[in-house]
């Protein structure tokens, strides 16, 4: 795992909080996903410092469980939240083995898919975890914007793509994977799961403050994929 999200974690949360890229396209655009979510059971898969989880307790959620790969991460967590959330770390990679069947109204995972090699395992416990009419909100890397970064030229393969990222004031290196719509869409329907929405984002207007050139190039790419996925009523 990249040590942004472990050695520079504490970074990583006051960073997102109001930068370009998570605060004025990210979480709006995946937040434009979600319906009400007051007295709702919520899992947030890959939940970092969990700023998600502060929006879905202000939004009285019923309960807010939280996973990530990081102990970092789910220490912030713990520390801001306390008892209001349960968090644990965990691989999603191996699923959701701790969640029952049939007991999550809504699972979101931004910007987290990108980093698993094989989407399968976790799409098949999504829908095993979802109560029949929940649904999973998720963002994940654009297959156009990373095949820029393809070694292979073959925009179907599937890749393992290492870049520098300066988001925490200093370069650090990150591993993720780039895959097309295809294979994304393919894990999503094996899974028994139906899309219901696809989106790209939209950057908001804030954007403009912070950097003209970030958001003029937002305005006119795409960098994020935003997708709704439901569990049918049988
Ligand atoms: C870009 S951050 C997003 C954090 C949070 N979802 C947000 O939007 O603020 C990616 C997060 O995914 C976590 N992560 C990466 N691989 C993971 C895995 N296999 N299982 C669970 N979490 C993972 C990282 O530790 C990190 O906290």
């Amino acid at each position: 795992m990249s040590e942004m999200y472990t050695k520079h974690a504490e970074t990583y949360d006051s960073v997102v909080r109001n930068n370009i890229y998570n605060a004025c396209l990210e979480r709006p655009s995946l937040q434009a996903l979600l319906d009400n979510v007051q007295g709702l059971d919520i899992i947030d898969m890959g939940c970092g410092s969990g700023i998600y989880a502060g929006y879905f307790l202000e939004q009285s959620a019923r309960s807010v469980t939280c996973l990530d790969l990081s102990s970092d991460m789910v220490s912030i967590v713990k520390r801001k939240f306390g008892d209001k959330v349960t968090a644990y770390v965990q691989d999603i990679a191996a699923g959701l083995p701790q969640e029952a069947a049939n007991s999550a109204d809504v699972i979101v995972c931004p910007l987290v898919l990108h980093y698993l090699d094989d989407l399968r395992v976790v799409f098949n416990d999504v829908h095993r975890v979802l109560k029949p009419g929940g649904y999973m909100v998720f963002s994940t890397h654009h297959p156009f914007a990373d095949f820029e970064c393809s070694a292979s030229g073959n925009y179907f393969a599937t890749e393992r793509v290492q870049e520098e990222w300066n988001t925490v004031g200093t370069p650090v290196t990150v591993n993720f994977y780039r895959r097309s719509l295809t294979d994304i869409c393919n894990a999503i329907t094996a899974a028994g799961l139906v899309i219901a929405r696809l989106t790209e984002g939209t950057v908001s207007e804030d954007a403009k403050a912070i950097s003209e050139e970030t958001y003029n190039h937002l305005k006119h790419n795409p960098n994020f994929l935003f997708v709704r996925c439901e569990k049918l009523r049988t």
